[in-house]
């Protein structure tokens, strides 16, 4: 692997305490090109402009899919990734799905190790301090012939992250726009599942919520996901959460607190879940906490929703259970405790 390294670092320029998420990026950036049926030139080299043709099929036909993941830096300066593994098999996923080629799993590593290695000081210690990692592959192929593409970019570009606090977030439920349909592309990270989100969010936000919470897209009548984060749901003393399905992204931090809540004696229910059952919850007072799963969040308590003309606010708990998984998830993260469950991977 070709490794070009900046003669000057950018990090002096850069107010740590202020960060404001995925706007700035580190020193270097990892890339490498699939031409001819085969993935060639992988080389790391300093952020920069990349020069692509317009007629790039993925500015015509949106063929591009990306991950999200984090490294993290402990008391004793080691970095830590936390279940790569998962982001790898799912920009695969991703990418069979929206037909561009597998990207190889030991230059996925072995360029991020590198990139990770190269920028390490961009990484600060500290809970909440963290490294988001955008691995993308997009056709670059120049022709705009609607098929699959013959040429591919695959890139990781890092941008140091620090705790996100949004403020109390309030959610609608979604009854007439959709973000994904049944044998579309929902459970794929692909790039158009996000602009399509932007319009009903912006009309969202303009009467007051923050988020989306998306429905099925054949009646509305089932709970998916949020825009960017899995959803839970504690009714009763259960915690509740909708099955991933071809329309559901498959979440990392989700499948890390179902396994944490069944390890701390919590009912975990994985089943459908109706906007009505929602409702009749929080009317009768049952519906204690509703929180999002997410790498950028982690766990976000979400404070209330609107659904048709109403709204309902949830009560603080005081033993909430979102602050729970937020403090076991990231102690694991953090290395702070022994990881029970072998996630973390140093670099
Ligand atoms: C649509 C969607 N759902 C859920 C998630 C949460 O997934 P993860 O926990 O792997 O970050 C994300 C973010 O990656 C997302 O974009």
């Amino acid at each position: 692997m070709k490794i070009k390294e900046i003669e000057t670092s950018r990090i002096n320029e850069v107010d740590f305490t202020n960060l404001e998420f995925g706007a700035v990026f580190t020193d270097h950036m990892f890339s490498c090109d699939y031409i001819n049926g085969e993935w060639v030139n992988p080389e790391i080299i300093p952020y920069q402009p990349i020069s692509v043709s317009p007629a790039s099929r993925v500015f015509h036909y949106g063929q591009a899919c990306f991950e999200g993941m984090k490294a993290y830096k402990d008391i004793n300066n080691k970095i830590w990734l936390f279940r790569p593994d998962e982001n790898y098999k799912r920009i695969i996923k991703s990418s069979l799905r929206l037909a561009m080629p597998e990207f190889p799993e030991n230059l996925f590593f072995e360029g991020l190790n590198n990139l990770l290695k190269l920028d390490s000081d961009w990484i600060k210690p500290g809970l909440g301090n963290s490294l988001y990692i955008r691995p993308f592959i997009f056709a670059t192929e120049g022709s705009i012939n609607a098929t699959e593409a013959n040429q591919y970019k695959f890139m990781i570009i890092c941008a140091p992250a620090s705790s996100y606090y949004s403020g109390e977030v309030r959610v609608k439920i979604e009854k007439s726009f959709s973000r994904a349909a049944k044998g579309g592309v929902g459970y794929a990270k692909a790039a158009g599942n996000y602009a399509a989100q932007f319009y009903p969010t912006t009309l969202a936000k303009n009467e007051g919520f923050q988020q989306i919470i998306w429905t099925d897209s054949s009646n509305h009548e089932y709970i998916e996901e949020a825009g960017t984060m899995n959803l839970f749901f504690r009714i009763g003393n259960k915690l509740i959460t909708a099955p991933t399905s071809d329309s559901i992204l498959d979440g990392v931090t989700r499948k890390s607190l179902i396994q944490i809540a069944k390890d701390q004696g919590i009912e975990v229910e994985v089943r459908p879940i109706k906007v009505e059952e929602l409702i009749d919850a929080a009317k009768n007072n049952t519906l204690v906490e509703i929180f999002g799963s997410g790498t950028a969040v982690v766990v976000l308590p979400i404070k209330g929703f609107g659904y048709e003309n109403s709204k309902y606010e949830l009560i603080q708990k005081e033993n909430s259970w979102a602050i729970m998984f937020k403090n076991i998830l990231n102690n694991i993260q953090y290395n702070l405790i022994e990881d029970p469950y072998n996630w973390t991977v140093e670099v």
